[in-house]
């Protein structure tokens, strides 16, 4: 099928622009110690993480519980949650979950741990751990190596409980546009991880695991970096957002979009905010750089002037943020030039819990 016949608007996925994104991640990983986990928030598609499997990544990273279960049930192996998991009913879902895979969780709290052993104890199932440290994020994660020092002496007391290492995501440095600060500061991380990882060696304690790294951050890495895996996540599909900072990576996702009417005045297309997310500012329109997009519910609006275009044409829209976008559709069109390859289910859209 061509991709014009396709109904509209639609999520789709240039592979061709997708394959070349994955191939410059891979490059950036190579010959490091680091190895490429990558977030499934971005993609939501299980048919997607084993591609990124296939191509040799160690693990997936999610941030949901419910994702989890969505990859272990597609037969991912290794899943890590970079998120706490409190609620005692979910930690009941997580020790369940984890005596069927490797599965490691983000931990900043003494007695989540403690509820953890217990739910791993109950299901004969083994919880692996990642102690997570604050590193200007300003989220979840404690924020002195002692306070660190002291969880994994919780951990390492528990015998259903493995301490891996340490979590640690600088993500209010992804979409830093000025790229000097971006290094500046990236490099700051490195030197407090360096310092908190010289702290534990000292105390006797073994750091299998450091994971965190953005797609903004990731060519930031020293070649002698602390990172030990990496958890970019937006580098496969790119969006408008990070279209600012000029990284190597390129649109490969878009929502199709047909224009429903045009007059001298006006274009509009059948796109909406129902079909492409804000939360990150406008979204962009393909070959027309300057165009200033006004959304509502079900439309796109933009000036004929800077988008002269007809009845029935197709746009393509450039999501200003492409994993809250994936999350508003129900399936993902493959396509290579015009002609639609696959189409593969956004397997856990919705899935917060
Ligand atoms: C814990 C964690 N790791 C990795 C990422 C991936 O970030 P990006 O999509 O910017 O590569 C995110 C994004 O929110 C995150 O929260």
């Amino acid at each position: 099928m061509e991709l014009a016949h396709v109904q509209t608007p639609a999520l789709i996925l240039d592979l061709d622009v997708f394959d070349e994104n994955a191939r410059i991640m891979e490059n950036y990983v190579a010959g490091t110690k680091m190895a490429l986990r990558p977030h499934y928030k971005s993609h939501k598609c299980t048919a997607i993480a084993h591609r990124q499997i296939a191509a040799g990544a160690n693990g997936i990273c999610c941030a949901k519980l419910s994702e989890a279960e969505d990859l272990a049930n597609a037969g991912i192996e290794d899943i890590l949650i970079a998120n706490q998991i409190t609620d005692p009913a979910k930690i009941v879902r997580l020790a369940t979950l984890a005596a069927s895979c490797l599965l490691t969780v983000a931990v900043d709290n003494a007695k989540n741990i403690a509820d953890l052993e217990t739910a791993a104890a109950f299901q004969h199932a083994t919880i692996h751990c990642l102690v997570e440290y604050e590193i200007g994020m300003n989220r979840c994660g404690v924020q002195t190596p002692e306070e660190v020092y002291a969880l994994v002496q919780e951990i390492e007391k528990r015998p259903h409980l493995i301490f891996e290492g340490i979590q640690a995501y600088a993500g209010n440095l992804a979409h830093e546009a000025d790229e000097m600060i971006r290094k500046q500061e990236s490099d700051k991380v490195e030197q407090r991880l360096r310092e908190l990882l010289d702290f534990l060696v000292n105390k006797g304690v073994l750091v299998k695991e450091v994971s965190g790294v953005s797609t903004g951050t990731i060519g930031f890495r020293p070649h002698d970096t602390v990172y030990t895996e990496v958890q970019p996540g937006s580098y496969l599909f790119m969006d408008a957002a990070y279209n600012q900072l000029h990284l190597p990576f390129k649109n490969a996702l878009f929502v199709l979009s047909k224009v429903i009417s045009a007059n001298n005045r006006q274009v509009v297309c059948d796109a909406g905010m129902k079909t492409v997310s804000v939360d990150q500012g406008s979204p962009a329109l393909k070959g027309y750089p300057q165009a200033v997009l006004s959304m509502s519910e079900e439309h796109i609006t933009v000036s004929a002037a800077e988008c002269p275009a007809e009845v029935g044409n197709l746009l393509f829209v450039i999501p200003s943020h492409c994993c809250t976008t994936v999350n508003l559709h129900d399936h993902l069109i493959l396509y290579r030039g015009n002609k639609v390859m696959d189409k593969v289910p956004v397997t856990s859209r919705g899935k917060s819990l």
